[in-house]
């Protein structure tokens, strides 16, 4: 990151990085859903999260360096704000790959008296791997997470955009097994949604406007 960090003298902003520095990948499909959600926000720095949320699908899941590069090359932002908006955020991911399903353990109150740390436990022995770690043939990572908002169904499992609860070993063992079976992969799909969500309600507000 530091050589696309662009710091200049102690009077200039920091710039954005130049295109001819970076390997783009946003397809033509991110480059529009971008340019659209640009057009509804009253600056492109209000656009970052947006942005994000393309570039985590594009990039498979995770946010690279490259891939906060090219989100502030086409916001007009320098990488360095754009990386700390990614890292203030748990749900983007850009330290570990998430591999194709996070499985998201909420280990909070409700969900600890109710066996959140068994359940953590369990899933991290069966997997074999720790907390933000990912199993090696690149199919599940395991994150605990604070809460989720689902208190009632405690224990909590957040895999994409899909909660399980209350869970149990039977449960974890149905889940991961069915994850396993499955062509889909959660993580860019819960990506994608989100922007999907968010053009629908520009184009909401364009029509209220
Ligand atoms: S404490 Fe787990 S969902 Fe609230």
């Amino acid at each position: 990151m530091s050589d696309l960090l662009q710091i200049g003298s102690p009077n200039e902003r920091p710039m954005p990085p130049r295109a001819e520095d970076l390997e783009l990948q946003f397809s033509e499909q991110a480059i529009a859903e971008l340019d659209a959600l640009k057009t509804h926000y009253p600056n492109w720095k209000a656009c970052i999260l947006p942005g994000l949320w393309i570039a985590q699908r594009e990039y498979g899941g995770m946010l690279t360096d490259a891939a906060i590069a090219e989100v502030a090359y086409r916001l007009k932002r320098s990488a360095a704000e754009v990386q700390g908006v990614a890292t203030f955020y748990s749900m983007y991911n850009t330290q570990h790959h998430p591999g194709r399903h996070k499985i998201e353990v909420c280990t909070c109150l409700s969900c600890h008296f109710n066996g959140a740390f068994r359940v953590r436990d369990y899933v991290s022995k069966k997997l074999g791997i720790g907390n933000k770690e990912t199993t090696p043939d690149g199919m599940f990572m395991l994150e605990e997470v604070e809460c989720l908002n689902a208190c009632d169904r405690a224990p909590v499992v957040q895999v994409g955009d899909n909660y399980h609860g209350p869970v149990d070993e039977k449960y974890i063992d149905d889940l991961l097994e069915k994850l396993r079976n499955s062509e889909e992969n959660t993580v860019i799909k819960m990506a994608d949604q989100i922007v999907q969500v968010q053009l629908m309600e520009t184009e909401r507000k364009g029509t209220l406007a």
